[in-house]
């Protein structure tokens, strides 16, 4: 079902491209690219809590060199300039390490057939104020130290369009691409109160950079100050989406939201979920179509237990479709796949606030 759906998946954003035959290559993409998606899933698993600690990021790296030169062509060279005596990291390894696995594959695919080089730098820097209002998540994080992975390739790079949209998920502008890697990435800096910059320039290559925080630092006024803004948005956001790799995207939004999230692969699980303690969840969302039981009748049951619970319907089906089966029934609101962060964020305020 996973390969099925991903092909799907592929198959949607494929759009004009899509002849009768890309539908089996989608098919084979999507189980070349299991490996990979189990991968993504994995670090999944535990249902987005983050183990943070302190971590070396040299070390990290270092462990998994063999593994990046295993995932690149052989024309690929790597780099390595990693700052010695570097403090350690307040972060999730695994989180790291899926996150640094997605830009590497990102930069040998911008890389592609020809020999290219991909360079991953660490270091510490200063972000004054007007360097972080350029970087994406950061605008309000503190003034002050943090660490950094950086990780550059001498590939195709990107031109404006492309690089205001990489972030959204399912953005790819690659012929098998699924547009998750980018999401995830942003998903997990933002988990970790870092920020991400990103330089390109087409036909030269990018250069993605993580800022990760100190491990230890003591907290400044301005940081505890965040972390309460970020608590007013806290919650528990309940996910029904029988697709793994878009339960698990949404899954990451939502904790860029500042949320956390469970997930559940059909209705009947959900309704399961949310009847064991309706107080915990600030909000569902629900996927239309799903087997097992759909979102109509999901949406139902949701109510009986709490005639108050906050659901808002995503679906692939055109919103008109959609919530004229709904009318009148007191949906909190509706949300055409595929959608971005900023949709939802808009969405989900919205919600939490009526
Ligand atoms: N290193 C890079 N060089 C050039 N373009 C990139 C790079 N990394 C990401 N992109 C662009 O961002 C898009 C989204 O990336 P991603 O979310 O990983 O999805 P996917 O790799 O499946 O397309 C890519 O399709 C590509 O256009
Ligand atoms: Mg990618």
């Amino acid at each position: 079902t996973s390969i099925l759906g991903n092909a799907n998946l592929a198959n949607a954003s494929l759009g004009i491209h899509n002849g009768a035959g890309s539908y089996i290559e989608n098919i084979e993409t999507a189980a070349m690219r299991a490996g990979e998606l189990c991968n993504q899933m994995l670090t999944y698993a535990g249902h987005g809590r983050f183990n943070l600690e302190a971590v070396n990021l040299n070390q990290l790296i270092t462990d998994m060199t063999r593994l990046l030169e295993l995932t690149v062509s052989k024309k690929t060279v790597f780099k390595y300039h990693l700052t010695d005596h570097l403090p350690l990291a307040h972060a999730d390894p695994s989180q790291i390490r899926q996150a640094l696995m997605n830009l590497v594959i990102n930069a040998a695919e911008a890389i592609g057939d020809t020999s290219g080089l991909i360079t991953i730098n660490t270091g510490m820097m200063r972000a004054e104020r007007h360097y972080l209002t350029e970087t994406y998540l950061a605008p309000d994080l503190p003034e002050g130290d943090y660490l950094y992975i950086e990780v550059s390739d001498n590939g195709s790079g990107m031109n404006n369009a492309v690089k205001n949209r990489i972030f959204d998920p399912f953005f790819s502008t690659k012929f098998t691409g699924r547009g998750l890697g980018l999401a995830a990435v942003l998903g997990i800096v933002r988990s970790h109160h870092g920020a991400l910059k990103v330089y390109s320039e087409l036909n030269r290559g990018s250069t993605f950079k993580l800022l990760l925080p100190l491990e230890n630092e003591p907290k400044s006024g301005e940081r505890r100050a965040i972390e309460n803004q970020n608590a007013q948005l806290s919650g528990t956001i309940l996910i029904a989406d029988d697709e793994e790799s878009v339960a698990a995207v949404t899954a990451r939004m939502v904790e860029a939201l500042g949320f956390k999230a469970v997930i559940t692969e059909n209705g009947r699980r959900c309704v399961e979920a949310f009847k064991e303690n309706p107080a915990d969840f600030a909000l569902v969302l629900l996927d239309l179509s799903m087997p097992e039981m759909g979102g109509e009748e999901t949406f139902r049951e949701l109510r009986l237990i709490d005639p108050a619970a906050r659901v808002i319907l995503t679906s692939g089906f055109n919103e008109e479709d959609a919530s004229h089966r709904f009318s009148g029934k007191g949906l909190t609101g509706f949300l055409q796949k595929p959608y971005n962060l900023k949709e939802l964020r808009a969405l989900i305020s919205q919600a939490i606030d009526s």
